[in-house]
C-alpha cells in the first residue's frame, strides 16, 4: 500500500481544490490565454473513445490544425475519466475521474517560452502555487532511434536556467529504461532526467509505433513533485522521478505537439508547432499540502466523512483504506456521468458507470455497511462542485434515484453470488456465477485475484461467447471492425444526429431538447427530453423528415459567431456544455441564400458544434442507404432513447 497521508481537515492546511483551478486559470488569462469550459466527459462524436481522457482530446481538430474561434491561446479545467484505470484505483494518488489544467499553444509560443510560465506558476507565491523549487523534479525526452527523433537538449537547458535563477544548481541524468531495469539510482545534485519514447513521448496511443495514421504526438516533459517519503525498494533497486514507490508524484506535463504520424509510418511535421500542457488539478492541490495523498483535498472531504460515519471506521484504519478511496472515487465520477445523463446500463459509457456503483457496494460490503449508502456519498459531490460544475448538485435527485435504484438491485445479486461464490471454494466457476446469479465476470476475476486464484479468463470469455451466441438463436449481429471508412461512417452519423433532432422537434414539439447522445460508426443515439413512447405513426413521420432532408441535398456549414448571436438565432444547445464567447454553429440548409433569403432564416437546423460533419447532406443517403429508426424506449424519467442507422 502507497503511503496515507496525515488525516486532517483539508482546509485547514494548503489549497482547496477551487483555489488552485481559479489560480491557474487567472495566471494563464493574464498571459493572453482564452479561458475555454470543459467539455461534457463523453465525447460527442469520437467513436474510438468512451470518455473524454485527456484535456486535449476535444482540441484535436484545432491540434492538427483547424483555426479555434477563440484563437491560438487557450486554457481549461477538463473533466477527464480514464476507464483503464479503474482496477489501479486505491492507491494515493490515481483516481479514474480527474480534472486537468490545459494550456495550449496553437501554432503560437514553444517550450521557450512554455516551460518558464510553467515553472512560474508552480513556484511563485503572488500568482502560482508558492511550491518549493527544491521539491520540483523534471523528465524530458531521451530520443527514439526507431522513429528518428532526438534527445531534447533544448528543454535540458531551459529548465537548467530556470532551477539556476532559484539558486539550484539542476544536474542532468539519463536514466535508462524500464525496460533496462533502471540500473542506476539518482544523484543528489541531480534534477533533470531523461527517459526513452514509453515514458517522455506523448500521443493518445502511446510511444511512436503505436500511433495510427494521422494521429498527433511528441516529446514532453514532465514535472514530479517530491514528497520527501523514503523510497520503497518494493518499487526497484533505486529511486527516481518515475518509480511508483510514491515519493514522486507527476503534477504536470508538457508535450510538445510537433508531429503527425504519415500514412507510410513516418512521421512528419505539424503544419503549425503546439504545446499541449496537463496538469491534475488533484495532484497539484495535494502538492500544495505537502501531502501525497490526493484522497484528502477538500473535495472529498464530505464524501469520506458519510462513508466514516456509516461504517464506523476511519479512513486511516490500514483494512479500510483501499475500500474507502475506491468508493470515493467511483462515486465522484458516477455523479458526474449521472449529472450528464448517463443511466447504468449493459453497454459502453452506461456500463463503465454500472461497474462503477457494483464495485463501490462491493466495497462498502468490505467496510460492513450492509444498507444502502452510495446515495448518500455521492450528495457531497454536489455542494463540492457547485462553484464550477453546478450541473452535478442540479441533478442531485436524479443521481440519487439513479443510486438507489441500482444498490437496491445489485445488493441482492451480491448476497446471492458471495454466498455460492464461497460455496465453490478454491474452484471458482465464473461462468455459473454470472449465468446463474447475474454477478458479473469481472467482479469474480477480481475476487480470485484477490484471494490468489487464478482463473482462466480465456476458457470463461469463450464460454460467455458462446452462451451469447446461443441465446441469440445464432443470430449473432457481427460488426465489422477497422472499416476503411470508419471516420467518414461516423461523420455521416454525427450529421444525421442533428437531422434526427430537428425532425424530432417537428413531429414531438419545441420543447424536446438533447439530453445525451452517442455516436460510432455503426449507429447513432440520442436521448431526449419527451414524456411519453412515440407511436409507429411518430416515428415513421420522424424517419420521412430525415430522409426528406437528405434527399433534398442541403449544404451543411460551419460558421463562427459570438455565442449571443447564435442564442439568438436559436441554435440548439449541446446538453451539458457550457460555451465560451465564440462558438462554432453548424447549420444544415437552405439549399441557397441569398441577401433577401439569409441563411440562417431558412436553415433546416442550427447547433452549436465544434463537427465534423458531412458537406452536404446527400452524403448521407450515398449507395441509396436509408435513415431507419431501430429502437424507441426510455431511458430515464422524461427522457426517451432512440437509436438509428443509415442503412
Ligand atoms: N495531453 C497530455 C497528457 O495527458 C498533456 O498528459
Amino acid at each position: 500500500m502507497t503511503p496515507i497521508g496525515k488525516l486532517e481537515d483539508s482546509r485547514s492546511n494548503g489549497a482547496r481544490v477551487s483555489d488552485v483551478r481559479k489560480r491557474y486559470l487567472d495566471f494563464f488569462a493574464k498571459r493572453g490565454h482564452t479561458i475555454i469550459p470543459s467539455a461534457p466527459i463523453v465525447p460527442e462524436n469520437d467513436p474510438t473513445t468512451l470518455f473524454t481522457s485527456s484535456g486535449m482530446q476535444p482540441l484535436v481538430p484545432y491540434l492538427l490544425g483547424q483555426e479555434h474561434p477563440e484563437g491560438v491561446r487557450l486554457a481549461d479545467s477538463q473533466m477527464s475519466f480514464r476507464a483503464e484505470d479503474i482496477e489501479e484505483i486505491g492507491d494515493n494518488r490515481h483516481t479514474t475521474f480527474f480534472e486537468m489544467l490545459g494550456n495550449w499553444s496553437l501554432g503560437d509560443y514553444f517550450k521557450n517560452k512554455q516551460l518558464p510560465w510553467v515553472f512560474e506558476f508552480l513556484t511563485s507565491k503572488e500568482e502560482g502555487l508558492g511550491l518549493d523549487p527544491k521539491n520540483l523534479y523534471v523528465t524530458v525526452f531521451a530520443g527514439d532511434e526507431a522513429s528518428g527523433m532526438s534527445e531534447d537538449t533544448e528543454a535540458v537547458g531551459i529548465w537548467q536556467e530556470l532551477f539556476k535563477a532559484k539558486g539550484i544548481d539542476a544536474a542532468f541524468a539519463k536514466i535508462g529504461s524500464e525496460a533496462a531495469g533502471y540500473e542506476r539510482g539518482m544523484q543528489e545534485v541531480e534534477r533533470i532526467f531523461a527517459y526513452d519514447a514509453k515514458k517522455n513521448w506523448w500521443s493518445r496511443a502511446g510511444v511512436p509505433s503505436k500511433m495510427p495514421a494521422g494521429e498527433p504526438g511528441g516529446p514532453d516533459s514532465e514535472v514530479f513533485y517530491d514528497f520527501g517519503l523514503p523510497h520503497d525498494p518494493k518499487f526497484g533497486a533505486h529511486c527516481h522521478p518515475n518509480c511508483d514507490c510514491g515519493r514522486f508524484i507527476e503534477i504536470g506535463n508538457s508535450v510538445f505537439m510537433q508531429f503527425i504520424k504519415k500514412e507510410d509510418g513516418t512521421f512528419g511535421e505539424l503544419p503549425k508547432k503546439n504545446v499541449d500542457f496537463g496538469g491534475g488539478l488533484e495532484r497539484l492541490t495535494a502538492a500544495t499540502r505537502n501531502n501525497p495523498d490526493v484522497f484528502l483535498v477538500d473535495v472529498f472531504d464530505a464524501a469520506r466523512q458519510s462513508l466514516t460515519r456509516r461504517s464506523g471506521k476511519e479512513y486511516t484504519d490500514a483494512e479500510a483504506t483501499r475500500s474507502f478511496r475506491i468508493i470515493l472515487d467511483h462515486m465522484r465520477a458516477a455523479s458526474f456521468m449521472l449529472a450528464s445523463g448517463i443511466t447504468p446500463g449493459n453497454s459502453e459509457q452506461p456500463y463503465v458507470l454500472r461497474r462503477l456503483i457494483r464495485r463501490s457496494i462491493r466495497e462498502a460490503d468490505k467496510l460492513g455497511i450492509k444498507e444502502a449508502v452510495l446515495a448518500e456519498v455521492a450528495e457531497g459531490y454536489g455542494a463540492a462542485y457547485a462553484d464550477q460544475y453546478p450541473f452535478v448538485a442540479e441533478n442531485a435527485a436524479f443521481i440519487r434515484e439513479q443510486l438507489e435504484k441500482e444498490e437496491a438491485q445489485f445488493r441482492k445479486t451480491l448476497a446471492h453470488g458471495m454466498r455460492e461464490l464461497e460455496k465453490m471454494g478454491q474452484e471458482i466457476d465464473a461462468f455459473t456465477l454470472f449465468t446463474t446469479y447475474g454477478f458479473p465476470v469481472e467482479l469474480t476475476e477480481e475476487i480470485a485475484k484477490e484471494r490468489g486464484i487464478t482463473l482462466d479468463m480465456t476458457a470463461v470469455h469463450a464460454k460467455m461467447k458462446e452462451h451469447q451466441e446461443k441465446s441469440r438463436a445464432g443470430a449473432a449481429q457481427k460488426f465489422a471492425g477497422g472499416l476503411a471508412d470508419h471516420q467518414a461512417a461516423t461523420i455521416r452519423y454525427h450529421t444525421a444526429h442533428h437531422l434526427l433532432l430537428k425532425a424530432l422537434q417537428k413531429v414531438l414539439g419545441p420543447d424536446v431538447h438533447q439530453r445525451g447522445s452517442n455516436i460510432t460508426s455503426e449507429r447513432l443515439r440520442i436521448d431526449f427530453s419527451s414524456p411519453a413512447k412515440m407511436t409507429d405513426e411518430q416515428k415513421a413521420e420522424v424517419e420521412k423528415i430525415v430522409n426528406d432532408a437528405i434527399d433534398a441535398a442541403l449544404p451543411v456549414t460551419r460558421t463562427v459567431m459570438a455565442k449571443e448571436d447564435a442564442e439568438k438565432l436559436g441554435a440548439e444547445h449541446e446538453f451539458g456544455a457550457s460555451y465560451p464567447e465564440q462558438v462554432s454553429v453548424y447549420s444544415v440548409g437552405p439549399k441557397e441564400a441569398s441577401e433577401a433569403d439569409p441563411k440562417f432564416a431558412q436553415a433546416f437546423s442550427i447547433e452549436f458544434c465544434g463537427g465534423p460533419h458531412v458537406a452536404n447532406t446527400s452524403e448521407l443517403g450515398e449507395e441509396g442507404k436509408r435513415f431507419k429508426i431501430q429502437k424507441e424506449e426510455a431511458s430515464s424519467s422524461g427522457v426517451r432513447r432512440i437509436k438509428a442507422v443509415l442503412q
